[in-house]
């Protein structure tokens, strides 16, 4: 094994194809190399008001859409935070090592906190300080996220070595962040210059991991482009990459590009070799059957899998026993080492 990978997505919406593509596939690709554990991170979900039912809800729904998108559980471990309370506990100590000036440096907090700062909850201020305990308290190696999530794992990376420093230990573990690939930000379908979002108020920003095939199609012709036909290869730099200026010029179509590079497992640079001159109509029609080819067979096995919640909620179980195992030992350890007695 190369390492130990935690990663996470909250429970707050239907999984969207930037989840899929940013994360949960590489995932996917990832475990048969890596020791695996995989969070549905309700405690994070519930840092802005959730819906008791809705929440339950769309732990199972998300819990089902890691398991339909290939992660083996026989192999990963797939569990719901808020069912091992290491999470809690550490994130506690660990909230005594962050500093006030690190959090507010974190631009996620700023955008979802809005101008209403003075009403966002204590939680979703802390909210970096929960996902460091969340990667920290496994030793997680490495962490496969999208883009976003980037400036929170070097937060975690300081705390851990604040934490080192401040108590002579090695116990915490600075995680490698893994982001990378043509989808390692999915851009909205509405506005190129808007990565895709749960939150976005218009379901026509975003591909669901739920949609059908009728409801993937709408979405991709109805999505923003520009009248000009498919760029060539004179965009690209001498290392296959698209030129800044060329993708600030025409942010809709590079994305539509990305995410058919990244679902033909392709490189950016090939498919616009294929696509040089063609028309968005055409392009766009190939993408709703290959994005349908991807997709459509993970959507039938989330609604099996959620015909039988007593399955889903199995795997859970198992998967927060066998997280608690690896994690309550290094919490022990981690408290022994800030001078808190046994219980
Ligand atoms: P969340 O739930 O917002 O997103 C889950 C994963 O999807 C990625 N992602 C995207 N990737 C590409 N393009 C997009 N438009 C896009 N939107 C979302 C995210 O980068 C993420 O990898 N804080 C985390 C959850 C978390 C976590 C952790 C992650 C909690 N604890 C520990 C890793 C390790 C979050 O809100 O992800």
């Amino acid at each position: 094994m190369k390492g130990r990978i935690f990663s996470g997505v909250q429970p707050t919406h239907t999984l969207h194809l930037g989840n899929y593509l940013g994360a949960v596939r590489n995932w996917v690709r990832m475990q048969k190399e890596y020791e695996c554990i995989f969070c549905v991170v309700d405690m994070h979900a519930i840092t802005v008001f959730q819906n008791p039912e809705e929440l339950t809800k769309n732990t199972r729904e998300v819990t089902a859409a890691f398991m339909a998108s290939g992660i083996d559980v026989s192999h990963s471990i797939i569990f719901a935070q808020s069912q091992n309370r290491v999470h809690a506990q550490l994130a506690w100590i660990l909230n005594c090592v962050a500093r006030v000036g690190w959090l507010n440096r974190m631009t996620q907090f700023k955008e979802k906190a809005g101008k209403d700062r003075e009403n966002a909850s204590v939680g979703l201020y802390t909210y970096p300080v929960l996902m460091a305990a969340d990667i920290l308290g496994y030793q997680a190696t490495h962490v496969p996220v999208g883009e976003d999530q980037k400036q929170h794992l070097e937060l975690a990376r300081d705390i851990a070595q604040k934490f080192n420093t401040d108590f002579g230990s090695d116990l915490l573990v600075p995680p490698n962040p893994v982001i990378g690939g043509p989808a390692a930000r999915v851009m909205s379908l509405r506005d190129g210059t808007k990565k895709m979002s749960k939150s976005d108020a218009s379901d026509y920003s975003r591909i669901n991991m739920t949609d059908d095939a009728d409801t993937i199609a709408l979405k991709l012709r109805k999505a923003k482009t520009d009248p000009e036909a498919l760029p060539g290869p004179d965009v690209l730099d001498e290392r296959g990459r698209v030129k800044a200026e060329e993708e600030a010029k025409r942010p809709e179509a590079y994305n539509l590009l990305a995410i058919y590079a990244a679902l033909s497992n392709k490189e950016l640079a090939e498919v616009i070799n294929e696509t040089a001159g063609k028309e968005f109509s055409g392009f766009k029609r190939d993408l709703t059957d290959l994005a349908v080819s991807v997709l459509g067979p993970i959507g039938a096995e989330m609604q099996r899998l959620l015909a039988n919640p007593g399955e889903v909620d199995a795997v859970l179980k198992a998967g927060a026993e066998k997280a608690r195992a690896i994690s309550e030992p290094i919490l022990k350890k981690i408290e022994n080492a800030v001078g808190f007695l046994s219980a």
